[in-house]
């Protein structure tokens, strides 16, 4: 029979059990088919009535009293299991729940906002491609050979001979002609990637909105009138802008856009006529249609707008940075 010192030497034996695996070892030990209780509870058949009665008592009272002991000691386990779990995640289960965050705006989402909707009330439909391109889509379809000096001259990411990761959304341009006939009115934003190591003024990854406008009759004044709108809208009041004449392969003539900001020009896009080459790329014919095209810096407009001094604040996800902007 078994008597009450197999209590403290189980409860000994559970202190020093680590693990659910041990814990489960020990159990079978003091609780199993063939430990000391049950070899215990078979040897109460052989007692007489009385004396059955008394020691079956004692014999139950102690393993219940086992019992106790091995749950108490799983919960344990558990809570000691949990707590290294947390720890390890890092996470301080002890911090007030009743921290309520209010989100804002990203600034490149509020430009974008307001972009859409000086584009809408344009009539331009919004138009998105895809950031892995094609060399074809990205350079041969806009008039920009493998040889051309201008492949060389943006530093392009590329993924492997014929695959990019595009260094302008103009070439959503040509993913739309090849599938919609002229009239088209379509503004393209999105991310594009240059192999520019990041400072204040460049970041390998930076925004871009496309303008693209082909039908039988866009002038070049449609093309100012056009950005005067966008960019005074934006802005909120009117702006001295320069056209300098440039170079880009997929228009032409081509034109760099300045608007006067605190006494000074700064760039803010391309633009530029369509060259007729790239209309007859994707089968339209250049002598009955024309249009004009427009690329500008969604970063460069955002950075004037709410004075942002360093590019890279917009891609840091700084919360202080960011929890500046105007609630949702
Ligand atoms: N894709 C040019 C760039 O990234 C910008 C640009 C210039 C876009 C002229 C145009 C354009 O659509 O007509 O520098």
């Amino acid at each position: 029979m078994v008597d009450e010192s197999i209590i403290e030497q189980c409860r000994q034996e559970a202190e020093n059990v680590a693990n659910q695996h041990d814990l489960d070892q020990l159990k079978a030990k003091y609780l199993g088919g063939k430990s000391a209780i049950r070899e215990s509870l078979k040897d109460l058949a052989s007692l007489d009535p009385q004396a059955r009665n008394q020691a079956s008592a004692t014999v139950n009272a102690i393993k219940k009293q086992l019992g106790v002991i091995i749950h108490e000691r799983k919960t344990v386990l558990v809570e000691e299991q949990t707590a290294r779990a947390l720890a390890e995640q890092g996470l301080d289960t002890a911090l007030s729940t009743d921290v309520w965050r209010q989100g804002a705006l990203h600034p490149l989402t509020k430009t974008f906002n307001q972009l859409k909707r000086l584009m809408y009330s344009m009539g331009f439909d919004v138009a998105f491609g895809p950031e892995a391109e094609t060399f074809y889509y990205n350079f041969t379809a806009l008039n920009t050979p493998r040889h051309h000096p201008a492949v060389t001259l943006q530093d392009t990411i590329y993924i492997d001979d014929d695959q990019l990761l595009r260094s302008h959304t103009s070439s959503v341009q040509i993913r739309m002609l090849e599938k919609v006939k002229p009239p088209v009115r379509i503004f393209s934003p999105g991310r594009v990637f240059r192999a520019d190591t990041p400072d204040a003024t460049h970041s390998p990854c930076f925004m871009q909105c496309e303008g693209l406008v082909v039908d039988q009759t866009a002038t070049l004044s449609d093309l100012i009138a056009t950005l005067r709108y966008l960019l005074e809208g934006f802005f909120g009041q009117s702006l001295d802008l320069r056209f300098r004449p440039s170079y880009f392969p997929f228009t032409q003539p081509s034109f760099e856009c300045d608007i006067l900001f605190k006494g000074r020009w700064l760039e803010v896009l391309g633009c530029g006529m369509v060259h007729p080459d790239v209309l007859d790329n994707v089968g339209i014919d250049s002598s009955v249609y024309q249009g004009y095209a427009f690329g500008l810096g969604i970063d460069r407009l955002t950075m004037l707008r709410y004075h942002i001094e360093d590019i890279r604040q917009l891609y840091d996800g700084d919360l202080s940075f960011l929890a500046q902007g105007e609630v949702l």
